[in-house]
């Protein structure tokens, strides 16, 4: 019996992922580059070795849908294995299950470092992003931490790597942790079926995510915060034109955009985005990050957070083999 431990942070993109051009495989439409948070860490533990598939989540044995996505996940690492053992996972997740936090991020990166290695598998940084991959789109990102590019591309093209950025900070602003109304898979369908402003989309983010990396690259923090701030917007604008539209963004995100544009008129660093949910999370300097978080938090649960490293191993060990040192039966009969 294996068993391995990793965790993983969720990461906030600063130019979206909305949509696949291949489902079966998770690939996206376009590239996407994002900041990973060092707050809500996820921390999973597989154990291979048990009579069937479980799922215990945040402390409850789990059997609905969440069970059947980690089960088809556990399957494809099991084919690169060339195994058919089952496996027991047990996950804690300190982010707001469901809110528009990207928990699926922190949540498949953590599942696919832990279950890579007590499946004996031992994949490059590269390929165990292509992996966490296939559990969730945002999770590839969640594989390098800081500032990454997930690029766009074929089965071994599609993978996240850390890009050069200058130093980030986020603030994220909780208006609503319940579960949000429509599920990002179903909505990306929806808005590819649907929204007559999707190709748009597609062309305009691809444009997006070179001058994104080209911005980065310069270290230009108000050239980044201008593309996230604007790209968020057009992910939601997209969405919304969906049929039967989806709005995710309330009332009182809106009022957080507009809290967040008077803070750039104070002289602040503080450019707004969302994700599929009404929560609003604010890209900022570590330098203007208190200044920003103090002056928000009257619309909601503020929290702070740096740029985050990237999921990795807490432990991993092969709990029916001897421990270094114990000579095995078979060696001292010799
Ligand atoms: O892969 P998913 O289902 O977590 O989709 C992520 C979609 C957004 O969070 C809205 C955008 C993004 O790039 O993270």
């Amino acid at each position: 019996m294996t068993t391995a431990t990793a965790v993983a942070h969720p990461n906030i993109a600063l130019v979206k992922y909305w949509g696949k051009a291949d489902a079966s495989l998770a690939l996206p439409a376009t590239g996407s580059v994002s900041m990973g948070l060092d707050v809500f860490p996820t921390t999973t533990t597989v154990t291979v070795g048990a009579a069937e598939d479980t799922l215990t989540l945040n402390g409850a044995a789990t059997t609905d849908g969440a069970l059947v996505r980690v089960t088809q996940f556990l399957d494809l690492v099991r084919d690169l294995a060339g195994s058919s053992d089952r496996a027991a996972v047990v996950s804690d997740n300190t982010v707001p299950t469901g809110a528009g936090l990207a928990s699926s991020a922190s949540g498949f990166a953590a599942l696919a470092t832990a279950a890579a290695a007590a499946y004996g598998l031992d994949l490059s940084p590269r390929d165990l992003s292509r992996l966490a991959r296939r559990g969730s789109g945002s999770a590839t990102r969640s594989i390098p931490g800081g500032v990454a590019v997930w690029h766009a591309g074929d089965d071994q093209g599609s993978y996240a790597e850390p890009v050069p950025a200058p130093p980030m900070a986020m603030v994220v602003v909780t208006i609503d942790a319940g579960p949000k109304p429509i599920g990002s898979r179903e909505a990306m369908r929806r808005t590819i079926a649907t929204s007559p402003f999707y190709p748009a989309w597609v062309t305009s983010t691809t444009e997006t995510v070179t001058d994104m990396l080209t911005a980065c690259a310069a270290g230009d923090f108000t050239r980044i915060g201008e593309l996230t701030e604007s790209n968020a917007l057009r992910m939601h604008a997209t969405i919304e034109g969906a049929f039967p539209p989806i709005r995710y963004l309330t009332a009182r995100s809106v009022a957080v955009f507009d809290a967040v544009a008077g803070l750039r008129a104070d002289g602040l660093q503080a450019w707004a985005t969302a994700d599929a949910g009404p929560n609003v999370v604010v890209l900022t300097t570590p330098e203007d990050r208190g200044a920003v978080a103090a002056a928000l938090a009257g619309y909601g649960d503020v929290i702070e957070s740096g740029t985050g490293p990237g999921a990795h191993l807490l432990r991993s060990e092969d709990t029916e083999a001897p421990g270094p040192g114990v000579v095995r039966p078979e060696e001292s009969a010799e």
